[in-house]
């Protein structure tokens, strides 16, 4: 009897050992990745990583920063908002790894600097009428605190894409914390890689039912009513309010303020069918007596005088400016223009409002080019170290984020210390695959026959334009529809932890600087600090003679 429930029993757990492997995929993923492929040895790692103390102190010196901590709750004098285009969580987590890398060291512990800003929230980006956001109705949202449609800028939700009778009423138009920044007497500066009046720069200064009338020729090329949308974005920035009060403008898209038959000039070639708008510019400032430069490249650039100088236009490309990895000589750093911006803007005694963005981050993605969005990253990471450096915690408020997502992702089971962006993991057809794929895009290689998979293995994955695979074939990456990141670092930085609708920025970035939007209805930081006081002295001088009457000294003041 013994003997048989013996043998049940042994029955028994055999049979729940087997049924348990069986249902665990988990352990038939991991085999195909235990013989990953690999084309380098992993990096030297701390040895003190492998003890708990190294941990448990590193935890704790967290744990200190942080109860240690005193809010700032100053005025935010200065603003620099930092837009990294398309910085998706993924990108900032490869970007770090890149960043350790190219100092030899494993890269996973490494923080980007703006990483080590007081606060992080999220950011929910989708816009009016799309799950997955674009650069335009984004801005609207992060400049102007107002969700709006796909492909719309400074505009509400009536405006639908391409109307430009209804982008022209007042009603529907929304303006920018850069706007409300100069009501407030600040200066004001837009810096950025890509045409100055692209989407994202556009959402500063613009009101337009559609982001590409960027010129009166794109109004033509896109067939739009040349009578009722005759307000493109280059012109809006020359001759409208706030644009033309902007003290910095520098970045790219030449061509968008200069006429077709300018081929001739120095300018380089334009695209505007009606005028040279880099010559109105300049006659504007001219009629304003102010201290006015236009610049075309770094040599000009950099003989300009930011004590003397209050108004800056830089054009340093005729479209976009070029990657940093394939930067031409004349052309400025994104660094290089940040600081020129701050040391001009910040001779106002009201402080400033700078907008700043790592445009080119957004159009490596596009391409799949990971290593180029990898660098571009850091070049933004080096710009806001340098804009920080310039600046004072005290009164300076930074925030960094992004306005979308991409569709970049990071997997496998790499080692520590694997180059973030080679091949590691090793499919069930027994071929490589990279680290950093896309969800789509021009990544997307034709299979060789039917169920094969395309062999990387000889791919130039060290080129520092190489296209990553992508899942669906596509001429141009899409944006991703995961909130991104928000880090802030000055007064009122604890503002921004949480997540919230990306609309909510502008709206806390104003409340810390104590200026107001428009039509808000949260009173300025300012009046509220100046209510308070008030009630105080009320409160003083009524205790102040409660205590004259009960201890019949005339003033408590004197004691
Ligand atoms: C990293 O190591 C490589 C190869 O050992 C060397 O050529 C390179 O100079 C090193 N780079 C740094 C930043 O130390
Ligand atoms: C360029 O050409 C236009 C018309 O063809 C002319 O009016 C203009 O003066 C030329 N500019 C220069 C700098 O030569
Ligand atoms: C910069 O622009 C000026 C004026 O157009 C030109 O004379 C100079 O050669 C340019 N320098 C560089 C480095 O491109
Ligand atoms: C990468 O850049 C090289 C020049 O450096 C160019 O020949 C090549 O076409 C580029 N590849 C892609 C995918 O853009
Ligand atoms: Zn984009």
């Amino acid at each position: 009897m013994n003997l048989v429930i013996g043998i049940s029993f042994v029955c028994l757990i055999l049979l729940i050992t087997v049924t348990a492997n069986t249902i665990t995929p988990y352990v038939k993923i991991y085999d195909e990745d235990a013989a990953p492929y690999k084309e380098m040895p992993p990096l030297n790692l701390n040895p003190k990583e492998k003890e708990k103390q190294y941990w448990q102190d590193q935890a704790a010196n967290t744990l200190e920063a942080k109860l240690k901590r005193k809010l700032n709750t100053n005025v935010a004098k200065n603003i620099i908002f930092f837009l990294g285009d398309g910085l998706s969580v993924t990108t900032i987590t490869a970007a770090r790894i890149y960043q350790g890398q190219l100092k030899n060291r494993s890269g996973e512990e490494e923080k980007l600097f703006f990483e080590t800003f007081s606060d992080t929230g999220l950011s929910k980006t989708y816009c009016l009428d799309k799950q997955v956001a674009d650069s335009a109705c984004t801005a609207t949202a992060y400049m102007c605190g107002v969700k709006a449609n796909f492909q719309t800028i400074g505009v509400t939700g009536e405006v639908e894409v391409s109307d430009c009778e209804k982008a022209k009423l007042e009603s529907n138009r929304v303006s920018s914390i850069l706007k409300w920044s100069q009501d407030a007497g600040k200066a004001t500066g837009v810096v950025t890689t890509a045409r100055v009046t692209h989407a994202s720069p556009a959402g500063c200064y613009a009101h337009v039912p559609f982001r590409d009338m960027e010129s009166d020729g794109d109004i033509e090329k896109y067939k739009l009513d040349q009578n009722s949308c005759n307000f493109d974005i280059a012109k809006q920035l020359i001759y409208e309010d706030p644009g033309k009060n902007i003290n910095v403008i520098m970045g790219g898209g030449r061509g968008k303020f200069l006429p077709k038959d300018e081929k001739n000039s120095t300018y380089g070639s334009g695209s505007r069918l009606d005028k040279n708008l880099i010559e109105e510019w300049k006659n504007d400032k001219a009629l304003r007596k102010a201290n006015a430069v236009y610049v075309s490249n770094i040599t000009e650039l950099k003989q300009v005088d930011p004590t003397k100088t209050d108004y800056l236009l830089g054009l340093f490309a005729t479209s976009h400016m070029n990657y940093n990895l394939e930067k031409k000589p004349e052309e400025p750093t994104l660094t290089e223009m940040t600081e020129m911006a701050i040391k001009i803007l910040q001779k106002n005694p009201n402080g400033f409002y700078l907008f700043v963005e790592g445009a080119k981050i957004d159009m490596a993605h596009h391409e799949d080019a990971a290593r180029m969005a990898l660098d571009e990253t850091l070049q933004f990471a080096e710009a806001i170290e340098k804009a920080y450096s310039l600046t004072k915690e005290e009164d300076t408020l930074i925030v960094v984020t992004a306005d979308h997502a991409h569709t970049m992702t990071m997997s496998g089971y790499p080692d520590r210390g694997y180059n973030i962006l080679g091949l590691f993991g090793k499919s069930k057809d027994n071929l490589p695959y990279s680290t950093l794929s896309y969800a789509n895009g021009p990544g997307y290689h034709m299979e060789k026959a039917p169920g094969v998979r395309f062999n990387l293995e000889n791919d130039h994955l060290d080129e520092h334009n190489y296209t990553y695979p992508a899942l669906v074939p596509k001429y141009y990456e899409s944006h991703g529809g995961d909130d991104v990141a928000v880090y802030a670092n000055g007064p009122w930085s604890h503002l921004f932890s949480g997540n919230y609708e990306q609309n909510y920025i502008p709206i806390a970035e104003a409340y810390a600087a104590g200026i107001s939007p428009s039509n808000s209805k949260i009173s300025p930081r300012n009046s509220v600090a100046r209510t308070s006081a008030t009630t105080s002295v009320v409160f003083l001088f009524i205790f102040n003679f409660i205590f004259s009457v009960f201890f019949k000294k005339l003033n408590f003041f004197a004691i």
